[in-house]
């Protein structure tokens, strides 16, 4: 069975209070899960080193970025042996907000996930297409040419340490979720694409995440998708009782 991952991204949200009270209720509703089901809750950075305190063996505390380079004259960074002195096993890269607001390019993000592993971080690489390429009907080639041009470098070893989360952009924040029909239609695509490139065996063990919209009412129909392996949750993740119930319905 691949793993089973609930993701919280809380973005640039919320407040320390906020977020204690976030992480008491996740601990406190959850004693134990199955070995293959995990919870990863993404924060900001200044509350990385005092959110660690909550980690357990399956819930996982996660970087929302990290830098291309282990260290130098980079102002305002992170580094990624800086989120290795705190325990850190998980960084999203590839974000869709950071590749349009910070001009992060899939060149750029093959050095960042190259590094990530180097430095044992799980990378989650989200990739995603805008409305206009959905509306054109060429999602699965852009989608395709964004593994390619960033994570199909890798040997089938390492690859299969990364999360792929598929976050198509039209869906995120906006209310709007991609169908579970469409969903699945994509992750299959992705599954198809990773084992093109490596092997059936490869393709079948990576988790692939879907992310854009996912509330506590769609999440069980979502997860039920064959190729889906769990969501990469935003807005609901901040709603302590919402993303209860996202975690309660990852495939058990
Ligand atoms: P959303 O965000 O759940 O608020 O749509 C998802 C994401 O950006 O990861």
């Amino acid at each position: 069975m691949r793993n089973q991952i609930a993701a919280a991204n809380w973005k640039m949200n919320g407040s320390f209070s906020k977020g204690k009270e976030l992480l008491e209720t996740f601990k406190e509703n959850f004693n134990s899960l199955p070995d293959f089901q995990q919870i990863i809750i993404a924060v900001p950075y200044p509350y990385l080193a005092w959110a660690s305190q909550y980690a357990t063996s399956f819930m996982h505390i996660a970087a929302q970025n990290m830098h291309h380079q282990t260290e130098g004259a980079f102002t305002g960074e992170v580094s990624a042996p800086m989120l290795n002195d705190l325990g850190i096993n998980y960084v999203i890269l590839g974000h869709s907000e950071r590749r349009e607001y910070n001009n992060e390019t899939d060149e750029l993000l093959k050095q960042k996930v190259e590094l990530a592993l180097k430095h044992n971080l799980t990378p989650i690489f989200c990739c995603g297409e805008p409305l206009n390429i959905r509306e054109a009907g060429t999602q699965n080639q852009y989608v395709q040419a964004q593994l390619q041009n960033a994570i199909f470098n890798l040997s089938a070893d390492q690859i299969e340490k990364v999360v792929i989360a598929y976050e198509p952009i039209w869906a995120i924040g906006t209310g709007k979720t991609a169908t579970a029909e469409q969903a699945q239609a994509m992750h299959e695509h992705i599954r198809t694409c990773i084992q093109k490139q490596y092997s059936f065996e490869t393709s079948q063990s990576i988790s692939i995440l879907y992310g854009g919209s996912v509330k506590a009412n769609n999440a069980n129909e979502i997860f039920g998708q064959t190729d889906v392996d769990g969501g990469l949750v935003g807005g609901a993740s901040l709603q302590a009782n919402e993303f209860v119930a996202i975690v309660k319905s990852l495939v058990a």
